[in-house]
């Protein structure tokens, strides 16, 4: 029998390549979105790979549309299999001292309550054939960049939610883990597609010389819903192109490889270097500061 899986977020970005590699796979894909205009597309896409597909507008965050999403599944298919908890949102990025309370509850209610209202209607169903649950968290739960609070918390908020679940699920024989994405660049997964605006600084600043894909996210769901990885429950897995293993302390080589990356040409970054040294030890500031005016001008 046709297993079947529902993707939160499914309609763009890492929710749907998760999608559309699960359908490949054989399995019934519930495209479970806000947008209903890019759920209708994508469902559209999907069909026409001949994957079997089914959009239904829902926002992750409502009680009922969470409710009545996980009935109309079950009532199309019998069934439910997989659950990713994918959907989510950004923040701003405001100061502590300007972010609202509303703002902080709409990212804490989209991206942590709607992972736990969707687990709890769909295990109602998935406890009657066991299951996986994958929930989409961040390597923000782990590292922050300034003015980040509700969406670094809510990913927090993720990891310790998914070894709950999976401590109480076990018994419904559902396991349930999280994967924590690093820097992924959704842009071919957009509706309508775009073309990447990424950089070789972009690129080259991780260990694997390359921004993650959606797919790369997408391999790591299919191997963790499958029967290979019966022995994983409760744990989180980065997938990161190795930035979060990366210390940085910023010296001069730092810099110096940040401008190779930026230029693409070790000439002109060691040559760049070099003016920083001869800057630092050069006694009149003042003197220097025309020079570099004089030359940003003739360029
Ligand atoms: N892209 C990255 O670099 C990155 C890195 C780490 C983690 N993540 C996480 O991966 C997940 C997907 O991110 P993405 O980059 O693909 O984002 P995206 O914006 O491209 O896609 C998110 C999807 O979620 C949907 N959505 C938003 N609010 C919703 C709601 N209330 N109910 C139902 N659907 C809703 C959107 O309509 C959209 O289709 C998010 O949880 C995000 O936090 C992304």
């Amino acid at each position: 029998m046709k297993k079947v899986s529902i993707i939160t977020g499914g309609a763009k970005g890492i929710g749907a390549a998760i999608g559309y590699r699960l359908g490949k796979q054989g399995y019934a894909v519930v495209i479970a979105d806000v947008d209903e205009e890019a759920g209708k597309y994508r469902e559209n896409h999907f069909r026409g790979e001949g994957i079997d597909s089914f959009f239904i507008k829902t926002d992750v965050s409502s009680e009922m549309d969470v409710s009545n999403m996980v009935e109309k599944v079950y009532g199309r298919y019998g069934r439910i299999d997989v659950l990713v908890n994918n959907a989510g949102i950004g923040f701003s990025g405001k100061s502590i001292e300007e972010q609202t309370l509303d703002e902080w509850r709409r990212v804490i209610e989209t991206n942590l309550t709607g992972v736990w209202l969707c687990s709890k209607y769909a295990v109602k169903y998935m406890k009657n054939n066991g299951g996986v649950i994958v929930n989409i968290a961040s390597t923000r739960a782990f590292q922050s960049e300034p003015n980040t609070e509700p969406y670094s918390a809510s990913k927090g908020g993720i990891i310790a939610l998914t070894h709950s679940l999976a401590v109480s699920l076990s018994k419904y024989n559902i396991r349930v883990v999280s994967i924590s994405p690093g820097w992924i660049d959704t842009s071919r997964w957009q509706v309508p597609p775009r073309e990447s605006t990424l950089s070789g600084l972009d690129h080259g600043q991780h260990l694997t010389r390359r921004v993650g894909k959606p797919e790369d996210v997408a391999s790591l769901v299919t191997f963790l819903v499958s029967d290979d990885a019966s022995w994983i429950s409760g744990v989180n897995f980065t997938i990161d192109g190795g930035m979060t293993v990366k210390m940085i302390y910023i010296d001069e080589n730092v810099i110096q490889d940040s401008l190779t990356m930026l230029f693409n040409d070790v000439e002109v970054s060691y040559q760049i270097r070099k003016l920083i040294e001869k800057i630092k030890k050069a006694d009149n500031k003042e003197n220097i500061k025309s020079k570099l005016d004089e030359l940003l001008r003739s360029l």
